[in-house]
């Protein structure tokens, strides 16, 4: 008997529901390596997470249930397919526990929009589900399921701002002083399909018909520390724009919607298709979403912020 463990909650596990708070994520810097021999591509990304919010709430339960509201509600499916299914699954099978739990899902992050909604949802089902059950594991341990969850999962444990390596999975944070950044984030009608958006990627650069590849983190990382959102600005970009504009080309209008409105950059969130504009401050973001709202580019204009802490048990 050791009183420490006992007196652990996180060890003893929860009795009543444990709520979750997961962000969006955007990629500032979305550098895409060649296609590997395992089907992904070598990334070199500096991962943003950003204040839209998805919620998971986990509850005791005789076996392992899933229900949603919000973004996608009767579009995706609540079975095993499921990422959050797989992550709880994932966890039980690490920590030898017992996958029991009812799980609810509140959306607000849209279903393939290129802003990890899926990898957040799975990320938080792993942060609920380790307090539900007190299996008590460290956030690198969570990370590490996390990986073999989806290649931004273990970014989505973390939060913040970091850089991505290997396929996008190795996550070290970088350390800034605080500043925060304000954001326009226009949704589209409808997703786009990651892979698709890689194999496009692929095909464009075999025809010689894509840009010239990102290359380094250096200089957005110094504009991350200048802290200067005019040269933040000047150093965003996605190796994957190419690819979502070829597959939504009506995406180019909401880009130079954004510029017009006075963001003072635009680019393809991850593989598209939402759009993330930078705006010189949160009034400015609120004004800007209201002009991109009024041009009808896009579905829904939302303000946000960022950096903001990963998966977190509120
Ligand atoms: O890792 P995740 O399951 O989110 O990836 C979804 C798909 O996106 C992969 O199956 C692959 O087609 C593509 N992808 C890629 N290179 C990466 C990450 C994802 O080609 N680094």
């Amino acid at each position: 008997w050791r009183p420490d463990d006992e007196d652990d909650p996180r060890r003893r596990g929860a009795s009543g529901p444990v709520k979750v708070r997961v962000p969006a994520k955007v990629n500032l810097h979305l550098g895409v390596g060649p296609l590997r021999r395992d089907g992904y591509h070598e990334l070199n990304t500096v991962y943003h997470a950003i204040s839209i919010h998805d919620e998971l709430t986990a509850r005791r339960g005789d076996t392992l249930t899933l229900t949603m509201e919000g973004e996608g509600a009767g579009e995706l499916a609540l079975d095993d397919s499921n990422l959050v299914i797989r992550a709880a699954h994932a966890l039980a099978g690490y920590a030898g526990v017992l996958p029991h739990a009812r799980l609810h899902l509140r959306k607000q992050i849209p279903l393939a929009g290129g802003l990890a909604g899926g990898s957040a949802d799975a990320a938080a089902a792993l942060v609920a589900c380790d307090t539900l059950w007190g299996t008590g594991l460290s956030r690198d341990e969570l990370a590490g399921i996390a990986a073999d969850l989806g290649s931004d999962v273990p970014f989505l444990i973390h939060g913040g701002t970091a850089l991505g390596t290997g396929r996008g999975e190795a996550v070290s944070p970088v350390l800034a002083r605080p500043t925060s950044w304000h954001w326009v984030v226009a949704l589209a009608d409808g997703g786009l399909s990651t892979p698709a958006a890689y194999a496009e990627l692929d095909r464009l650069r075999a025809a010689g018909a894509a840009g010239e590849p990102l290359g380094s983190t250096d200089a957005l990382f110094a504009a991350l520390r200048q802290r200067d959102p005019r040269v933040l600005a000047a150093a965003l970009g996605n190796d994957l724009q190419d690819a979502a504009l070829a597959m939504r080309p009506s995406l180019a209008a909401t880009l130079k919607a954004g510029e017009a409105a006075g963001a003072l950059a635009g680019i393809v969130s991850g593989s598209g298709p939402t759009c993330v504009f930078l705006a010189l401050d949160q009034a400015d973001a609120a004004r800007i979403a209201a002009e991109l709202d009024t041009a009808g580019v896009c579905r829904d204009a939302r303000v946000a912020h960022g950096p903001v802490p990963g998966a977190r048990v509120v």
